[in-house]
């Protein structure tokens, strides 16, 4: 077995358990953390987990879910529960099983060839310098609350609101078209994590249907899917903002409310709801007449606390919810083990998840 860190965390003790050491270059063309940078002469950190004593353990019954991630890191509070929801989402089969994942920072790398990886809103550039300064000041203000450990989640709602509100405003003001929709995702530094198509790839061969949740832009990530993947997956539905052109190509407006970072729970059940009763619209397909609202079985993908309200709309049977968590690591790292099922760090690929659902998937033993 690869050597990964896999660890059982007792909450009370997870941030003392949480050891820096300096190693070789872990990610050499990609920029430090912030906290490790101001802490350290040594850009180049890595994380390293002392194993509890159930490690031994944990690694013998969790197949490794980090079979490809020699690098990264992947953390599991508690793995005898995990083990329990895989072997009870096993036994009932793939024809249970759906998969709702977040978009930015999800699907998406957080840092793209060194720099910072732009988000479906962050790419758009609207052919008008003011109004892209003006979006990126919003940016620089609101991202750090948006991911600050210590703000509570109803202050944190509100300022979303806030800024969700300002930012859909200027790009109607400030006359975003269609056309540069499409130059901005060409000119993008945007790149789906290592081993998202072949996620995909196997879920749509099983059959099992993926919702893409995104507080971005539908317009936006459809195009990126056109541009980068070059394909389209007849399983995947998108709910995000969606904009509205009028006969010149202009944006006039935003259709229905507002999807933000943290509320995405009363979307999922408001919004996201009529979806899940019958999977696929007049304007997607429908993944073979397949009934989601019926698939009580759930794999969540996060990067965000925000985004385990994604599955709000579906009373579930099983859910195993997987965060990525990309920033303010050591801070974040215990809320982050307390709600997902796994996490992993370190801008992993999504390898560790396609192990996960094509074990989910596997046969009865
Ligand atoms: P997600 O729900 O797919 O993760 O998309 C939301 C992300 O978009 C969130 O992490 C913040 C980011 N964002 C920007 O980068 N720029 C913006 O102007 C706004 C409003 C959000
Ligand atoms: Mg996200």
């Amino acid at each position: 077995m690869t050597p990964c860190a896999l660890q059982r965390i007792n909450p009370t003790t997870t941030l003392p358990l949480l050891r820096r050491t300096a190693t070789a270059p872990l990610f050499p063309s990609i920029p430090p953390f912030s906290f490790l940078s101001s802490t350290s002469p040594s850009p180049h950190l890595r994380f390293s987990f002392s194993l509890s004593r159930g490690v031994a353990h944990a690694l013998h019954k969790t197949r490794c879910l980090c079979s490809k991630l020699s690098m990264s890191q992947v953390v599991v509070r508690d793995p005898d529960v995990l083990e329990r929801k895989k072997a009870s989402i096993r036994d009932a089969g793939p024809g249970k099983l759906q998969v709702i994942a977040d978009f930015d920072g999800t699907l998406t790398k957080y840092w793209c060839n060194g720099v910072r990886g732009q988000t479906s809103h962050s790419l758009l550039q609207q052919g008008n310098a003011e109004y892209d300064a003006k979006r990126q000041a919003l940016y620089e203000y609101y991202h750090p609350l948006e991911i600050s450990p210590t703000i509570p989640i109803e202050e944190k709602t509100k300022l979303m609101e806030e800024w969700w509100e300002k930012t859909h405003g200027l790009l109607i003001e400030g006359g975003l078209t269609y056309d540069a929709i499409k130059k901005s995702v060409a000119d993008a530094s945007i790149t789906f994590r290592d081993g998202v198509v072949q996620l995909f790839e196997f879920l749509e061969e099983k059959d099992i249907p993926v919702v893409i949740f995104s507080a971005g832009l539908a317009d936006i990530i459809e195009e990126v899917f056109r541009q980068k993947l070059h394909r389209s997956f007849k399983n995947i539905k998108i709910v995000s903002n969606r904009m509205q052109f009028d006969e010149s190509g202009r944006l006039v407006a935003f259709k229905g409310k507002t999807i933000h970072v943290f509320n995405k729970n009363e979307h999922a059940i408001d919004m996201a709801a009529p979806i899940h009763d019958k999977f696929g619209s007049s304007d997607s397909p429908d993944v073979n007449g397949t009934f989601v609202k019926d698939r009580t079985n759930i794999v969540l993908l996060g990067d965000g606390l925000g985004d385990l309200g994604m599955s709000d709309g579906v009373s579930f049977e099983h859910r195993i919810a997987v965060g990525f968590l990309n920033s303010n690591i050591e801070k974040s790292l215990k809320d982050y083990s307390e709600a997902f099922d796994i996490v992993f760090l370190n801008d992993a690929p999504m390898w560790g998840v396609v192990d996960l659902v094509s074990e989910l998937c596997s046969m009865k033993q």
